[in-house]
């Protein structure tokens, strides 16, 4: 058996978890390969709405092992507050379905204090980072000073957390930043430390596994694997538009480095996208609507962030960025999310190639905020679409967009979402 890979294809929350959600019943294990509670990957199903940052999506099912890889950070405190709503809410049992890699870095109180710090230091030209410590969590697994899951079984664990964090101060002092006055979660910096490590009693209680023997012994054994990326292509550590990035490599090549699999082993990619774009944090965001038709698409598509309830910017698909992603992971299949907030609009706008300069570019470019739209219009279906249920149910105009963006694109749309919950998913083709 191989890993099956699902990816979104713009700057996040283009709606993977629904995605994961509805295909998690044709896999075995689904896992998380990078990032850390940065995200937000939302899952609606009779009646509730769950919101996980660290979980794979797979958790709802409960047939389904849900595997936080190595490549992902991990904040103890995050993880087990998803845990206790998990086991108020939902039928699931979180310690038989969900296992975490002995080589997952830490994500620690400092860490957090030190992604304030530095935003608060860098004035306008800030990230907009979820400040949940992620810069400075992989800054440590890449300079060697990390804390990993596997650590926590060591005597020497909470010397090492002092170390750490004793660093992470004299760091932060050299900021004329008040560090006082910076808070975790609406808490103090004690207080969050407090309950941070009274997280680390639920961590040790998951069952720890070397993901990359785990893996592959499952393939081995016939067991099919849907890896679930997190953030977006556009914030790829060294393909998005660079600062205004995660730090995180978010294309489906990560899977190999974050799950510990081969190349070989890769068979299918789910690139995940909206039928707009938006982007939380700051950055260049050429076909960004600051109108009335992005004031609609924003309440229309509830677009405020699952992790930090920021407003998202919103706009128009831009085909250019979205052929770059493709081309990066190597999307086999589409899944177009979120059709049904443009149900209401008379005329719809997709960025077709850039304008730098007096040249017209279709690449994606290195200065990505040089880039100015050069637009093709569409009519609007201008219909609901809570009553299709099959692809020969959907509107005219609705199938010349899907048109226009697999022939821009080269890549067959599978799955249309036409709303939030997992019924309200209509297939286009079958996945072959
Ligand atoms: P960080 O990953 O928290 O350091 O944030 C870096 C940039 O990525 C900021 O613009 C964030 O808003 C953005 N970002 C990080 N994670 C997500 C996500 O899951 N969805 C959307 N944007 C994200």
């Amino acid at each position: 058996m191989k890993v099956d890979v699902l990816v979104g294809l713009q700057w996040g929350d283009e709606g993977k978890g629904k995605i994961v959600d509805v295909l998690s019943p044709e896999y075995d294990i689904i896992a998380r390969f990078q990032g850390g509670p940065n995200a937000g990957h939302t899952i609606e199903s009779e009646g509730y709405k769950f919101i996980l940052h660290t979980i794979p999506s797979g958790i709802l099912n409960s047939n389904t092992t849900n595997i936080i890889g190595n490549g992902v950070i991990i904040d103890p405190y995050i993880l087990r507050k998803e845990i206790d709503i998990l086991k108020e809410k939902a039928d699931v049992d979180i310690f038989r379905n969900l296992l975490v890699s002995r080589r997952s870095h830490l994500i620690l109180p400092t860490h957090r204090l030190l992604d304030a710090v530095y935003e608060s230091a860098k004035g306008s030209t800030k990230i907009g980072s979820t400040l949940k410590g992620i810069g400075p969590t992989y800054t440590d697994k890449t300079g060697r000073n990390g804390i990993r899951i596997g650590d926590l079984a060591s005597p020497n664990f909470y010397q090492k957390y002092e170390d750490l964090k004793n660093r992470h101060l004299q760091i932060a002092s050299n900021y004329s930043v008040d560090l006082n006055a910076i808070t975790i979660e609406g808490l103090s910096f004690d207080e969050y430390e407090g309950l941070w490590m009274e997280s680390l009693t639920t961590l040790k209680q998951l069952r720890v596994i070397d993901c990359e023997y785990y893996i592959q012994r499952a393939l081995w054994n016939g067991k099919r694997v849907l890896a679930e990326g997190a953030q977006g292509s556009l914030l790829d550590i060294d393909y998005g538009a660079y600062p205004y990035v995660t730090s995180s490599n978010t294309v489906a090549p990560a899977v190999c480095i974050g799950l510990g699999v081969p190349t070989s082993y890769i068979d299918k990619v789910f690139g995940v996208f909206k039928a707009y774009c938006t982007r939380v944090g700051n950055g260049p965001f050429p076909t960004e609507l600051n109108d009335e038709i992005g004031d609609f698409l924003r309440k229309e598509g509830h677009e405020f962030g699952s992790t930090t309830g920021r407003p998202r910017r919103c706009g128009w698909l831009d085909i250019p960025a979205l052929r770059y992603s493709v081309m990066l992971n190597g999307v086999t299949h589409l899944f177009l999310t979120k059709t049904d907030v443009l149900n209401k609009l008379e005329t719809i706008r997709v960025c077709d190639k850039y304008r730098i300069e007096d040249e017209e570019i279709e690449d994606f470019p290195y200065d990505y905020s040089e880039a100015a739209p050069i637009y093709v219009q569409r009519k609007g279906w201008t219909r609901s679409l809570a009553n299709v249920s099959c692809v020969s149910g959907l509107p005219k105009e609705l199938g010349d967009y899907l048109h226009l963006i697999e022939t821009r694109v080269g890549i067959p749309i599978v799955m249309v979402s036409t709303g939030p919950d997992r019924h309200e998913t209509i297939m286009v083709r079958p996945i072959r």
